[in-house]
């Protein structure tokens, strides 16, 4: 079969497309006919070696596909179903056949396209994870940056429906400020500009946001931290495109009387259980048309490096995939 196999991390064409033999379905795995791949920034991360994961590896930790054969103990009623699933390992996504466990498969809901229902399984749980996890409360104003982005978008979204007041957009540029507005954020602001957290708390009439939902890290998390309110705001930090964390003073936090959540534990490291009930949670939202994917583009698996690219150069507002079809 096809796959994208990296030998080294660097730069996007590390990501090589060659033949390699098709993985086997252990006891409790199924094997998928992949026919889309998700890509996101966390890939880019794996990539350029500052997550490092075991070289040589395939990436792709989302697929989408039809279920071709199951392990021992899996039931073979599966064999044929459209399904999306998490790869084992977190690898492997970016290639004709993956392997993922039994338990980390959902059936695709009739009527959802499988680009949307790749486009939202992960992303959107991370989104379902992280509104529950900071308590969301009718009524409350909200920031999410990078809001123009594969989970931005989503939690721009999930935000509105689960009842925020204002909804506050950070994102880079006009064209992403435009989409921020088509996902439902009431107010958008810039976060390459400076001032722009004293922007949201104007927004606010000065009292800052009640949830804050980061992505960035480095000064934008640190713009997005100051934006949040005194006495009662409560900050997520679930990643850090900017290649840095937010950093965190635990004294001016607490003295500023803010809760904070995170990091990786909003989707990575929670019980296996939860993951799959926030993925099936976001599935059922999209085939409801409540969470309405955006897909940016999507490359054939020969041109992976082009799919990164568009992450890294901040161009893509929403999801990214591949696709096995060969063109
Ligand atoms: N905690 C978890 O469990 C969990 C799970 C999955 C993913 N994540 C993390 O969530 C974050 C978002 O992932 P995603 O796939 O949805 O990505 P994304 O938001 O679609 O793309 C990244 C966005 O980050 C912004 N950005 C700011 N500074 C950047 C820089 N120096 N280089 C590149 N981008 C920059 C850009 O938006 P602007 O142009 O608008 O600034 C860019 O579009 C990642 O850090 C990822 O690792 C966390």
């Amino acid at each position: 079969m096809r796959a994208v196999r990296v030998t080294a991390f660097g730069a996007p064409d590390v990501l090589r497309t060659e033949e390699v033999p098709d993985p086997r379905p252990d006891a409790g795995e199924v094997l998928i006919d992949v026919e889309r791949a998700g890509v996101g920034y966390g890939d880019v991360i794996v990539r350029t070696g500052r997550y490092p994961f075991p070289l040589p590896y395939v990436p792709g930790l989302e697929a989408g596909g039809t279920v071709a054969a199951v392990g021992a103990g899996v039931d073979p009623d599966l064999v044929g179903r459209r399904v999306v699933a998490a790869t084992t390992g977190m690898t492997g996504g970016y290639a004709e056949r993956a392997v993922a466990a039994a338990g980390a498969v959902h059936e695709v809901p009739a009527g959802l396209p499988l680009d949307r229902a790749v486009a939202v399984f992960q992303s959107g749980a991370v989104a379902v994870g992280l509104l529950s996890a900071i308590g969301l409360r009718r009524g409350e104003t909200v920031l999410v940056t990078a809001a123009a982005g594969r989970i931005g978008s989503l939690l721009v979204q999930r935000a509105r429906t689960a009842g925020a007041g204002l909804v506050v957009a950070a994102v880079g540029g006009a064209r992403k400020a435009a989409a921020a507005r088509e996902f439902g954020a009431d107010v958008v602001v810039d976060h390459t500009a400076p001032g722009w957290a004293g922007q949201v708390r104007q927004a606010t009439g000065g009292r800052g946001t009640d949830v804050t939902l980061d992505a960035v890290g480095g000064p934008v998390g640190a713009g997005a931290l100051a934006a949040t309110a005194d006495g009662g705001g409560r900050f997520a930090l679930y990643g850090f495109t900017s290649g840095t964390w937010v950093e965190l003073d635990a004294h001016r936090i607490g003295r500023r009387g803010i809760s904070v959540v995170g990091a990786l534990g909003i989707a990575f490291a929670k019980p296996a259980e939860e993951q799959h009930a926030d993925a099936a949670e976001a599935l059922r939202a999209a085939a409801a048309g409540e969470l309405v994917p955006r897909i940016h583009a999507t490359f054939p698996l020969e041109r992976a490096a082009a799919a990164h690219a568009a992450l890294e150069d901040r161009s893509s507002i929403g999801a990214v995939q591949l696709t096995t079809a060969r063109h």
